[in-house]
């Protein structure tokens, strides 16, 4: 049988213009390729409620909506997707398959350029977007 493996583009961690760390591309990396899974501590809704709060008044958003039972707190136990930053215009997205957030490409990526996704909050949006300098979004 032919051997399946998940290749997994190279990305790294840098500062970014839109806000603290961000996370850029190495390579090319073509249009629905998965780049990184949403790691972190699953949590109940409830738990997340009680974080989400204790993170906010530092203005962090750390914990990712899984499915109504479960969110993903990558402030414990995560990796370098936490530091993905939102954009409104996103070049990735979040796909859930079996239990785990993807992040993938919604479009070929060049070298360099930083990966966003479009974080979809729900609650009290408190954080202006500043995915560009005319946004006027908030998180
Ligand atoms: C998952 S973290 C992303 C990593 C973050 N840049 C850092 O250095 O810790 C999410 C936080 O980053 C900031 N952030 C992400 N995207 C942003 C955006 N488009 N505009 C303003 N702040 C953003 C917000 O403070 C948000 O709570
Ligand atoms: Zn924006």
């Amino acid at each position: 049988m032919a051997r399946r493996v998940l290749t997994i583009p190279r990305i790294e961690r840098r500062r970014s213009r839109v806000h603290g760390w961000g996370v850029f591309a190495c390579e090319p990396i073509s249009k629905n390729k998965r780049i990184i899974d949403y790691a972190g501590e699953k949590i109940t809704h409830k738990e997340s409620w009680k974080r989400e709060t204790r993170y906010l008044e530092r203005g962090h958003i750390w914990c990712f909506r899984l499915n109504n039972r479960w969110v993903v707190d990558g402030a414990v136990g995560g990796n370098v997707s936490r530091f993905i930053n939102h954009s409104c215009a996103p070049n990735c997205y979040a796909h859930v398959v079996d239990g785990t957030i993807w992040i993938r490409a919604a479009r070929t990526i060049a070298p360099g350029e930083e990966l966003t996704y479009n974080y979809h909050t729900d609650g009290e949006a408190t954080i202006p977007c500043r995915c560009r300098a005319d946004c006027d979004a908030k998180l």
